[in-house]
C-alpha cells in the first residue's frame, strides 16, 4: 500500500538544486523585455504620458500607453478585478499600471521606465484607515458579556517567486507561461477578454514557487502582457518586480472583528455575534468572509454575523492562505478565550462545554469530525492539564500557554486526470493542476501507484499544462480532494481494463509488484507486461472524473447534501515574554487535527508545521501598512516586512492527525488540509501571551510596543 506512506518529494532535488523551471527560466526566442510603469499617486486622471525620452533609450522598441491598447472584450471572474487599468485614464490605487516599456534587454526597459513622465490630474483619495470604524451593539442579558474588537493588518503574501509571465501568440493563437495556481483561469479569462475561444489559449507553467493565494485569480498584468505581446507583435517576458508585488496583485485587507458573546453561568454560548468590516478598492467588492469562523466553530442558540466593507483607493484584496477561518478564528477565539476567563472555566473545557454537535450554520450532521479526540491527543502531547496556572519565569522571561480551535471550510472543485499505462509497465498521470509546494507532485503518483500496484519512481505525473485533462486548482486546500480523486477514479479505470485481460473480476483484482491476481488466491499472478504483450496493447488509458453535485464548478462545506463538511484541530503553544524588552518567542506548539484520511503523513506533517509557522508571522510579525498621507503601502520590499526565519521557530513542534476516513468528501476519504494549519494560531499567541502576562493583545501583530506598554489591555 503506498497511499498512507510517508514518502519524500520526488521535486524535492530539482527544486533545491534550481533545476525546475519556472515561469521566468523559459527561454522564448526573439522575446522583448517588459517592464510595467506603475501611478506615482493614488487617485486622479492621467492627462498625458510622455514616452519620448523613455523611447530614445538605446534597445526601447516602445512605450505603450493607454492610447495604444487594445479594449478587452469581456473580463469577469476568474478575473480578480473587472475595472482595467490602461483602458481608461482613471487612476485608482498608488502602482496601478500605466505604461508598458518593451525593451530588447531587462536593463534597458528599467532604465527607460523611470523616464516615463506622466502628468496626472490628481484627485482627492480615500487612505485606508486601518480598522477604523466602529460597530455600535446593542447589549445582552446572559450571565456573562464581553464585547471587544479585534484587529489584524494588511498582509501580503509575499511567494519567493514573484508574479511572472511570457506570452507568444501565433495569429490568433495565444501560449503563455504564466505563474498561477490554476491555469484553466488564465485560459478562462484571457480567452474572453480577446474574444477568442478558450482551446486558442494555451497556458503553461510547470512549477508555482509559491501563491498562497495571489496566484489564485487573474490579475491585471496578465492580460496587460498578452495584450502587450499582440500589439508588439513579438514574444514577451514581464517579471513584477518586488515592489510591484504589492500593489499589482492581491493582498489579505485590513480587517475588524467586532465580537460580542454572552454565557450563561454553566458557561454555555447564549449569544455569539461577529461582525467583520474589511477594506476594498475604490470601485470593487473583495469580501473576507471571516465571519464563517463564527458560523462553524461553536454551538449557539444565537448567531449572528456581518460582513462589511470600506472602500479605499487601494489596490484589490484577495484570499490569502487561510483565507475566511483563517482571520475569523483570530477574532473568535480570542474572544471566546476572554470568555472562558469571565466564566471561570479553562479554556479547553469552554471549548467542549461549547462543542458543535452538527453544523451550527445549517444544524446538518457533519460528514466526519473528530474534533473532541483532536483536542484530547493535543492536551495530552503538549500537557495542557499539568500546565502551571500562574506565569512560570525563565531568567527574563515569562512563559505562558494557550490553545485555540483551528478549523477550515471544505471547497472542492471538479477534475480530470488521465492514467495512462505502457507497456512496460509504467504508468503516467497527466492532469493540467499544479504544485505551489504543498506536495500534489508527491500525492497524485502515490494514489495511483496505490491502485496499480506500483512503486512510485514507476509512475510520472504531467501537470501544469492546459492542454492536459482540465485539473482543479491548486487553491482553497481543495487539490488532494478534486484532482485526487481524478486521479483515483483513473487509475482504477486502467486497473479495471487489467483485471478484464487478466480474466479475473475487478473487484477481486489485486494488483502488486506489477503483477495482478484474483485476491486471496495463493498463485503469484500475472505480469500486467505479459499480459499486455499477449494482447497486443501498447498501452491502456482512462480518464477520471471528479465531478460535483449538479455538475456545479464549485462546492463549499457539502452544500446542497445532506452533510456539513469542515475539518477541525487544536493549537496548543508555549510563549516566552520578556516584558522589558517586549520580546516574544514561540518556546514550542503541538498541532493535532480531525482532517479526514492523510494520503502522505510526511508531506501532511510539513503543510501543518508550515501553516503554524505561516500563523505565528502573523501573530507576531506581520503587517503592511498603508501610509495615510501619500496613499500607498509604506514599505514594498522584504526588507521591511518581518516574517518567520528559522531562528524564530523552535524545534518542538509536534503535529498529529486522528485516523479518520470522509466518504463525503472524496472517494478517497481525504479532506483539505493545506490552509488547516495557519488557522487558530494567532489567537493561541495571544491567549499565550495572556497567560503569561495578564495583558491582552487585541491587535494583530503582537510586536514589542504593544508588549512594554504599561497596562496595555487593548493595545
Ligand atoms: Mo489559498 S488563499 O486557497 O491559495
Amino acid at each position: 500500500m503506498s497511499i498512507g506512506e510517508a514518502l519524500p518529494r520526488p521535486d524535492g532535488r530539482i527544486k533545491v538544486t534550481g533545476q525546475a523551471k519556472y515561469t521566468a527560466d523559459q527561454r522564448l526566442d526573439g522575446a522583448l523585455f517588459v517592464v510595467l510603469v506603475g501611478s506615482p499617486v493614488p487617485a486622479g486622471t492621467i492627462r498625458q504620458i510622455d514616452t519620448h525620452e523613455a523611447e530614445s533609450v538605446p534597445g526601447v522598441v516602445r512605450v505603450l500607453t493607454v492610447d495604444d491598447m487594445p479594449r478587452f472584450a469581456n473580463v469577469t471572474a476568474p478575473s480578480a478585478i473587472t475595472l482595467l487599468p490602461m483602458q481608461d485614464t482613471t487612476i485608482r490605487h498608488h502602482g496601478q499600471a500605466i505604461a508598458i516599456v518593451a525593451a530588447e534587454r531587462l536593463e534597458q526597459a528599467e532604465q527607460a521606465a523611470r523616464l516615463v513622465r506622466a502628468d496626472i490630474e490628481v484627485s482627492p483619495f480615500v487612505a485606508q484607515s486601518e480598522g477604523a470604524a466602529v460597530i455600535a451593539r446593542g447589549s445582552s442579558n446572559a450571565a456573562h458579556r464581553h464585547e471587544a474588537d479585534y484587529l489584524q493588518p494588511s498582509r501580503h503574501h509575499n511567494p519567493m517567486e514573484p508574479s511572472a509571465v511570457q506570452a507568444v501568440w501565433d495569429g490568433d493563437e495565444l501560449t503563455i507561461f504564466d505563474t498561477t495556481q490554476h491555469g484553466y483561469n488564465v485560459q478562462a479569462v484571457l480567452s474572453s477578454a480577446f474574444g477568442i475561444r478558450p482551446e486558442q489559449v494555451r497556458v503553461i507553467c510547470h512549477h508555482t514557487g509559491g501563491g498562497f493565494g495571489c496566484k489564485g485569480f487573474v490579475w491585471p498584468h496578465e492580460l496587460l502582457a498578452a495584450a502587450a505581446a499582440r500589439v508588439l507583435q513579438r514574444p514577451i517576458k514581464l517579471v513584477l518586480s518586488r515592489a510591484q508585488m504589492y500593489s499589482m496583485v492581491g493582498y489579505q485587507p485590513d480587517m475588524r472583528h467586532h465580537m460580542l458573546l454572552g454565557a450563561d453561568a454553566d458557561g454555555r454560548l447564549s449569544a455569539l455575534s461577529h461582525d467583520v468590516e474589511n477594506v476594498t478598492s475604490i470601485a470593487e467588492q473583495f469580501v473576507e468572509h471571516a465571519t464563517s469562523a463564527s458560523q462553524g466553530v461553536y454551538a449557539s442558540p444565537a448567531i449572528q454575523t456581518k460582513q462589511k466593507v470600506r472602500h479605499a483607493n487601494v489596490n484589490h484584496p484577495t484570499a490569502m492562505r487561510a483565507p475566511w477561518e483563517g482571520p475569523g478564528l483570530w477574532g473568535l477565539d480570542s474572544a471566546i478565550d476572554e470568555m472562558a476567563h469571565l466564566v471561570g472555566m479553562d479554556p479547553l473545557d469552554f471549548r467542549l462545554a461549547n462543542y458543535a454537535e452538527t453544523d451550527p450554520a445549517t444544524g446538518k450532521p457533519w460528514s466526519s469530525k473528530k474534533l473532541r479526540e483532536a483536542y484530547a491527543e493535543g492536551a495530552r502531547l503538549f500537557g495542557w492539564y499539568d500546565r502551571p496556572r500562574e506565569p512560570v519565569r525563565d531568567g527574563p522571561w515569562l512563559l505562558g500557554s494557550g490553545m485555540a480551535t483551528s478549523s477550515m471550510g471544505c471547497f472542492r472543485f471538479p477534475s480530470v486526470a488521465r492514467v495512462r499505462l505502457n507497456a512496460s509497465g509504467r504508468a503516467t498521470i497527466e492532469t493540467g493542476c499544479h504544485d505551489i509546494g504543498t506536495g500534489t507532485l508527491t500525492i497524485f503518483p502515490q494514489i495511483a501507484a496505490d491502485v496499480l500496484g506500483l512503486s512510485l519512481d514507476q509512475v510520472s505525473l504531467s501537470m501544469g499544462d492546459t492542454a492536459l485533462p482540465k485539473g482543479g486548482p491548486t487553491y482553497g486546500s481543495s487539490s488532494t480532494m478534486g484532482v485526487g480523486a481524478s486521479v483515483l477514479y483513473a487509475a482504477r479505470s486502467v486497473r479495471a481494463q487489467l483485471a478484464e485481460l487478466a480474466g479475473v473480476p475487478d473487484s477481486q483484482a489485486e494488483l502488486a509488484d506489477g503483477r495482478i491476481r484474483r485476491s486471496g488466491s495463493d498463485e503469484r499472478g500475472q505480469s500486467i507486461v505479459e499480459l499486455m504483450r499477449q494482447a497486443g496493447r501498447a498501452e491502456l488509458r482512462a480518464d477520471g472524473e471528479f465531478s460535483l453535485p449538479g455538475g456545479a464548478p464549485f462546492n463549499a462545506n457539502g452544500e446542497g447534501s445532506d452533510v456539513a463538511i469542515s475539518t477541525f484541530g487544536a493549537i496548543f503553544v508555549e510563549v516566552a515574554v520578556d516584558p522589558e524588552l517586549g520580546l516574544l518567542r514561540l518556546r514550542r506548539a503541538v498541532g493535532s487535527y480531525s482532517a479526514g484520511r492523510i494520503i502522505n503523513p510526511r508531506t501532511a506533517r510539513a503543510q501543518m508545521i508550515g501553516g503554524i509557522i505561516w500563523g505565528w508571522g502573523m501573530a507576531a510579525m506581520e503587517g503592511t501598512h498603508h501610509e495615510p498621507t501619500l496613499g500607498r503601502w509604506l514599505s514594498r520590499d522584504l526588507a521591511g516586512v518581518a516574517v518567520p526565519v528559522n531562528a524564530d521557530i523552535p524545534s518542538d513542534i509536534q503535529i498529529h492527525f486522528v485516523d479518520e476516513f470522509d466518504a463525503h468528501a472524496s472517494p478517497l476519504g481525504a479532506k483539505g488540509i493545506g490552509e488547516l494549519g495557519a488557522t487558530g494560531v494567532a489567537a493561541a499567541v495571544a491567549n499565550a501571551v495572556f497567560a503569561a502576562t495578564g495583558k491582552r493583545v487585541r491587535s494583530l501583530p503582537i510586536t514589542p510596543a504593544k508588549l512594554v506598554m504599561e497596562g496595555a489591555s487593548n493595545a
